[in-house]
């Protein structure tokens, strides 16, 4: 993956609805709304062409799904603590894991050197915190983290304020729910 700046996301949240989708991937938007994060998650994965991708909580597999359709050879991996119904049954790059994010099992499965993290799980400020110092070690130099749920879930917004890093907040990307990112520099 292409190194990667604070600007070049801003560029990709600025020409977000510039940008031809496939319908393929806006039939899969159309199970939640506002879809804003996964047409940004698709384009990024699109543009950047990461390969390891992580997911912290799975849900429905919308925005596993979204991420996988970015880039056909990347693994992205997703974790949920619960098993639910889900909508990418054509995306043979995802692989799922059941159990929950910090725990040691599953974190020691997933590989390092991962290039994109998107943490969407429990939203506790406990659980983010956790995730956080876990998943932080395995990163690759310049990959990013995107946190979501930012301002509307109490737990993640405290670790987000307190999260002393250099950090943006992508306004238009899920906007009152709140989507932050971080580069991480080793
Ligand atoms: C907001 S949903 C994820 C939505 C999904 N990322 C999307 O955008 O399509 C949050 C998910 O996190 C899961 N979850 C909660 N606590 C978890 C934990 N400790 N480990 C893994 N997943 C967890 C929930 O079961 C739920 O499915």
């Amino acid at each position: 993956m292409d190194k990667i700046r604070y600007e070049d996301l801003l560029t990709i949240q600025e020409d977000m609805y510039k940008e031809k989708i496939p319908d393929e991937v806006l039939e899969l938007f159309k199970h939640n709304s506002p879809p804003n994060h996964y047409r940004f998650l698709y384009l990024f994965v699109k543009k950047y062409q990461p390969e390891v991708i992580v997911e912290l909580g799975t849900h429905w597999g919308i925005s596993a799904s979204a991420m996988a359709k970015g880039n056909p050879k990347a693994t992205v991996h997703t974790i949920d603590i619960q098993k639910y119904d889900k909508h990418f049954n054509n995306d043979s790059n995802i692989k799922e894991y059941l159990g929950s994010s910090i725990d040691v099992d599953i974190v020691k499965q997933i590989p390092n050197q991962i290039e994109l993290l998107f943490s969407d799980s429990g939203h506790s400020y406990e659980l983010t915190v956790d995730e956080y110092w876990d998943y932080l070690p395995k990163m690759k130099d310049g990959g990013v983290i995107f946190f979501d749920d930012i301002f509307s879930a109490e737990g993640t917004k405290i670790f987000w304020d307190n999260l002393d890093v250099e950090k943006i907040v992508l306004y238009d990307v899920h906007l009152e729910f709140g989507f932050g990112a971080v580069i991480v520099r080793k």
